[in-house]
């Protein structure tokens, strides 16, 4: 419960008997909202600014609150602030303390505003920043993407469907897909600071205020773009927090398919890619285990960002206008999608820098499965004029007789090539060649050597 320097509830006038011990616990939010003590601070600063301009407040008062609230910055950043779980959240806590600090003149800060309008003020400011370094991580993450990707331009490997053989493909046209991927994210990111930048201090309660305000002041000094227009929606209002889980969960999709693919192909049965130690954990008790941990973290952190934001969908689902508790676990799911978040980027930055392809692994995988049957039936649509559908069956019929034999397509003699399309001559054998089917993908985005050398150089024009 809120107290005031006399060490009892704000409300105590009102309300005459102590909030039980139980809920006064359990309601309290100070152990997750402190992290918003420089944005409410910030807040509560520009905003005291405000009533000064206004002539709501003194000169003198407007000076003593904002010596009082830097003072309270000094004390949390150097571990000697006092958060008291009573007290409820951070709000509270500052205000208590600056009573402390000041005495009296200290109430004068919440004039013309209601926590309602401080919260999600705050918590804007900080997703605001956080968004922003998102961004930057994700810059960092796609740099390193583009570096492996220009090391294995002619890295051959199987691309899959299905986890079956499909086409040869380009080691480093498979990293850019997900280049791709992590560039559409920055851009969800980007896209949410619309949002973020409306101000919604000056809400008050849900109602605006009588007092004379100035929400373009405060809309300049705390760096957003706009007041918010409707206070009933500012204080009901958590769709940038659905925006914000929603794209840490998309991104961590992502990060999730890239973690499954590579443990995948870094198990005994594929081994594809090499991990170095830096990136596996042993076994407690089997000695010769390299398992690759990191890996299985990124995949698992993903389940957790979804879950954060089917509690908030649920939380808001129903919930009638206004505010009500219920809101006061949007910061607990924030805070911990953006710590998912962030140590999922980090920890795939690590493993980009720490894995080796193993590129005659992924050479002799791409031999199996018959990867050239497709270039094939193309050649029989492109050198011997027959229909797709005709050429298709043609090649199946060729598959079928080299599985027989056990032989590579390259392998089956011409004779008894030509016993299925008499036309066929030694020229197929051009096709029938790994580099040879990458070369021929030429079409705009395909996996040819050119193309993703082409690609990478406008990337980097694009990240310049
Ligand atoms: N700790 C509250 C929260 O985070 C702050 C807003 C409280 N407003 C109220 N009317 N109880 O949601």
């Amino acid at each position: 419960m809120s107290k005031n320097k006399n060490n009892k509830a704000i409300w105590s006038t009102r309300i005459k008997k102590n909030t039980t011990s139980t809920f006064k616990k359990v309601g309290s939010s100070i152990s997750i909202d402190k992290r918003l003590f420089k944005e409410d601070i910030q807040g509560s600063i520009v905003h005291v600014e405000m009533l000064f301009k206004q002539k709501i407040i003194s000169f003198k008062i407007k000076n003593k609150i904002i010596w009082g609230l830097n003072k309270i910055q000094n004390e949390i950043l150097k571990g000697k602030f006092d958060f008291k779980v009573e007290l409820e959240d951070i709000h509270m806590n500052i205000e208590n303390r600056l009573h402390e600090i000041i005495g009296e003149d200290a109430g004068f800060v919440h004039t013309g505003r209601s926590r309602n309008d401080q919260v999600v003020t705050d918590l804007k400011i900080w997703m605001k920043t956080s968004t922003l370094d998102l961004i930057k991580l994700l810059e960092s993450l796609n740099k390193i993407f583009l570096k492996v990707a220009e090391k294995n331009i002619e890295t051959v490997m199987p691309g899959f469907t299905h986890l079956k053989n499909a086409q040869p493909i380009s080691f480093a046209h498979y990293l850019l897909a997900y280049f791709e991927m992590f560039k559409r994210d920055k851009v969800r990111f980007a896209n949410n600071l619309k949002s973020l930048n409306e101000n919604p201090l000056g809400a008050a309660a849900f109602a605006g205020t009588n007092f004379n305000i100035d929400r373009f002041f405060t809309t300049k000094k705390l760096k957003f773009n706009y007041p918010t227009n409707n206070s009933i929606d500012t204080i009901s209002d958590r769709d940038f927090v659905l925006d914000f889980l929603y794209t840490v969960s998309t991104c961590s999709v992502h990060i999730s398919r890239i973690a499954e693919e590579f443990i995948i192909w870094n198990s005994d049965a594929f081994k594809l890619i090499k991990l170095n130690d830096k990136i596996v954990t042993g076994s407690s008790i089997m000695p010769q285990k390299k398992n690759p941990d990191p890996l299985e973290f990124l995949r698992g952190n993903s389940g957790s960002s979804f879950g954060n934001l089917f509690s908030m969908l649920t939380i808001l689902k129903g919930l009638p206008l206004s505010y009500f508790k219920d809101m006061q676990d949007d910061k607990k799911l924030v805070f911990n999608s953006y710590d998912l978040l962030k140590n999922s980027i980090q920890v795939l930055i690590d493993i980009l820098n720490n894995f080796s392809p193993n590129k005659k692994r992924m050479l002799e995988l791409a031999n199996e499965g018959f990867i050239l049957s497709t270039d094939l039936a193309d050649y029989l649509v492109q050198k011997h004029n027959l229909p797709f559908r005709k050429a298709y069956m043609v090649t199946a019929k060729i598959v079928n007789l080299a599985e027989t034999k056990n032989l590579k397509l390259y392998e089956l003699p011409m004779k008894e090539l030509k016993k299925i399309e008499p036309n066929l001559d030694d020229n197929v054998f051009k096709v029938l060649n790994l580099r040879n089917s990458i070369k021929s993908k030429k079409s705009y985005g395909g996996t040819s050597f050119e193309n993703i050398k082409k690609m990478l150089k406008k990337y980097k024009r694009e990240s310049k």
